[in-house]
Parts: C-alpha cells; structure tokens; sequence
C-alpha cells in the first residue's frame, strides 16, 4: 500500500491537489497509516560480521538502525515514484545535509527546488559515504502492539530516500538501506507517529526488539511481568554541540564524571560537562583520547585479579581468561562504571555491558579510543563527544528516545531484573 500522491506523477490535477495538501500540517499530509493508535512492534536482527542492528520494515528486508539518520534510505526499482521539489518533505529531507557531502560531490543543497523531482542525499554512518538519490514514498510494514505482544500486521506510507546499491557497502550482508531514527520528521520513528497517530518517540531493546511510539514494554519475567516502561530513570536529551539550533545529529546526552568502582577517574574536562553520544553505528563504546587514557588506566588499576591474555584480542587493549573472573547476576564480576550525568541520574555499566565475550575462553574490555580524524581537533573544545555509546553498551538495556519530552529513559542492564531483551514475547495474540 501507498499514500495517494505515488500515483500523482505527471497528472496536472493530482498536482494542484499535491500543493494545496502542502500547505497542511505535516500529520495531516502524512496521514493514511491504519495503525489505531497503537505503537509498532518489529524484531531487531544483530549481524555478526558488522555488529550492526537490523530490522525487516521494508517488503520484509533488513534495513540498518542509525540513531543519527536523518532519513530513510533503500535501494529501489526503477519505476519508483518521486516526491516534487517543492513537496514539504523535499524541504525537509534538504534542511540538513551532512558537509562530507558536500566534499564528496559537492552537489548538496542548494538546488534541490529545480527541477521535476527532489534530491536527497542518504548518508552511510558507518562509511561517511554519501550519494544523491531520489526522494520516494514508499510502503514500510511492522506489528501493532499492546506492548506485550504483536497483535496484528501494520502497513504504513512513508517517505525514503532511494540510494545507489554502492552506498550499501559496509552494512549487513542482504540489509537494502538505513532506517534513520536521528532528529528529523524523515527519520522512522517521526513517519510511524504522523501515520500511526502515537507519540514521537521509540524504545530499543538491544539486539532483539525496537518498539516505536510508546509503552508498556513488557518482557516474560520468571515471576512477573511489570512494564519496563515505569522502571526508568531519565535524563534530559541534548541535541550535537555543532548543530546546536539546527535539526540535524543524533541524541547526546551530558554528564559531570565517570567512575570505575565508585572512584572518579580524572578527566581534564575543567569542569566542562562531558557530552554523551548514543549510537547504533559504532559496536563497542568509543571514548576521546584524553578520556580514554585515564579511563582504561582507572579499570586496568582496580581489576587485577583476572589473568590477563597477551597479546589482547584488537580492536581491544585489555583482555582476560574468562575463566579466571567470576559471575555474578550481573554478568562477570567486575568493577561498576557509572556515568554520573548532570541531571542526577546514572547510566551504571556492569560486567554484562563492559565486558565481550571474544571466544569460548577470552573476554575483554569493551571500550575502544576513538580515531583522531572522528575525535577533531584539540580534543578537549567541543568538537567530538567525549562518550559515545555504542550498542554493545545498549545491549539488554531498554533504552527510550523521547522526542516529545526530549528525555532519554533507561533502565539499566535487565539481567537486574532478572530478564533480557530476547525475552520480548514474538508470538502474535490471538
Ligand atoms: C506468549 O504470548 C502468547 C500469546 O499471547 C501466549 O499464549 C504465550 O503463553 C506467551 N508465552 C509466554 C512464555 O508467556
Ligand atoms: C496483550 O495482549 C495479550 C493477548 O490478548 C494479553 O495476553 C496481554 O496481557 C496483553 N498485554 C497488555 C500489556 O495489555
């Protein structure tokens, strides 16, 4: 199924209505989805080989989780419909285009008015690559959900980005594009709450489940099934330093300190506040130079017990003999890091999240040092984030994007609460 307008090309009086829906509110035009108010449930896929996180919304085909996509993007057929230069969402997939863009081929912005179709440039998160495409409307599908289990199949309208099968490169093998979830109303979660009439926001449960538009979240518990959702702690959400006022970038959020076993590790950040970035595009949590020196160092200090594995296994710097650390509910039993975050709250990071199992006898500390090129010039001054979070950290967590009340909710690892996130419950109700 597919909104009305995919059909408009080309017909005069299909164009005079296009323009005058373009002067309607945004839900209005984008309207038609026949989700009942009801959130959207759909599996979340890990791929092995990249570490990245996929899901099947697009004619049952993965598409890559990018928290700081702009857009959504796939390859198309041939014969795909074109969204008009002047369409609201050609305004709106233009509003920002990421400068390596501009670097690459130079063609962003600017133009994307003239002529008889829109052009939006889809970025790779992972490549830094870019490429024009046609801005399309599309049919994307999941499951209505009442947060426990799907009820019954959704298909909604949505715009997307068309891409060149090389802008795929990098993803997993058989993934046809990028579901962007960044801050824009392109992005997938904005579509499913202007189609679906639910709030703009969504939950992951990394690496098994994505819910977009609401609550409860409710996972099979051994003894009882509360609702994750009101189990949360929250913290205030941020947009990119750089793009501070604009609409581009991914969510950050800002903390004071961090601690390894209750201890602050010393950071030169003069008390400035330490910026926090979560992504799905970067597997292990990557920390600036200046942070991840003390930091690795504060661990490496406190957890000496376990026999370390020389060399250690890349990208990581330290490794164990899994075997010779113990277990404990938690995961293994090692010391707590907490992110203490400027609002009062703490995102906690314990042996589940801190360590990876890298084979049947190692495991290591899964924390790798940003590269200079991403972390900019001189480190300390706002360029990079300090933090950025990468999904092996959001794994077994549920973590809550909340646009409407620009909050992020977590609930800290599920092993506490005795589940995981694989234990959403699939089989659809009867
Ligand atoms: C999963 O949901 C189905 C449908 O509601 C239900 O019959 C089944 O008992 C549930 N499974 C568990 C383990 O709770
Ligand atoms: C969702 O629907 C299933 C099947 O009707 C029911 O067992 C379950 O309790 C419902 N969950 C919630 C949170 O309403």
């Amino acid at each position: 199924m597919s909104s009305p307008q995919a059909k408009s090309k080309g017909k005069p009086l299909l164009l005079v209505v296009i323009s005058f829906l373009a002067v309607l509110p945004w839900h209005t035009l984008a309207s038609g989805g026949g989700g009942g108010g009801k959130p959207l449930v759909t599996a979340v896929t890990k791929d092995g080989a990249t570490k990245l996180y996929t899901i099947a919304v697009k004619d049952g085909h993965p598409l890559a989780l990018d928290l700081s996509g702009e857009l959504v993007w796939s390859t198309c057929d041939a014969s795909h419909s074109t969204v008009l230069p002047y369409e609201r969402e050609c305004v709106e997939a233009n509003r920002y285009t990421p400068p390596s863009c501009w670097m690459q081929y130079g063609g962003a912005g600017g133009d994307y008015r003239y002529g008889n179709k829109c052009t939006a440039h889809p970025y790779h998160g992972v490549t830094g690559k870019c490429a024009p495409g046609d801005l399309t409307r599309t049919a994307l599908a999941a499951d209505a959900t009442n947060g426990s289990n799907p009820l019954y199949p959704v298909t909604f309208p949505a715009v997307a980005s068309c891409a060149p099968g090389s802008l795929l490169a990098s993803l997993p093998a058989g993934a046809v594009g990028v579901a962007g979830l960044g801050r824009s109303d392109l992005a997938l979660h904005a579509q499913v709450a202007a189609t679906q009439n639910v709030a703009k926001k969504f939950a992951l449960c990394l690496p098994s489940v994505a819910v977009f538009g609401g609550g409860p979240f409710v996972l099979i518990f051994p003894y009882s099934r509360p609702d994750i959702m009101q189990k949360l702690s929250y913290t205030a959400l941020r947009r990119s330093p750089e793009l501070a006022g604009g609409n581009g970038g991914g969510y950050y959020i800002t903390a004071k300190s961090i601690e390894v076993n209750h201890h602050q590790v010393p950071l030169p950040n003069h008390g400035a506040p330490l910026v926090v970035q979560l992504s799905s595009m970067v597997p292990y949590t990557e920390l600036r130079p200046d942070v991840y020196g003390p930091f690795v160092k504060a661990w490496d200090e406190i957890l000496q017990w376990p026999k370390k594995v020389a060399p250690p296994v890349a990208p990581f710097e330290l490794c164990y003999e899994s075997r010779t650390i113990g277990s404990n509910r938690l995961g293994y039993a090692v010391p707590d890091i907490n992110i203490n975050l400027e609002d009062g709250a703490a995102w906690y990071i314990f042996g589940g999240n801190s360590l990876v199992q890298v084979d049947d006898a190692t495991a290591c500390f899964a924390f790798v040092e940003m590269r200079l090129e991403k972390a900019g010039a001189g480190y300390g001054g706002g360029g990079a984030p300090a933090v950025v979070i990468g999904g092996h950290q959001m794994e077994h967590n549920l973590v809550v994007f909340d646009e409407e009340k620009q909050q992020l909710g977590f609930s800290g690892l599920l092993f506490g609460l005795q589940t995981t996130c694989s234990n959403f419950n699939f089989t659809v109700a009867a």
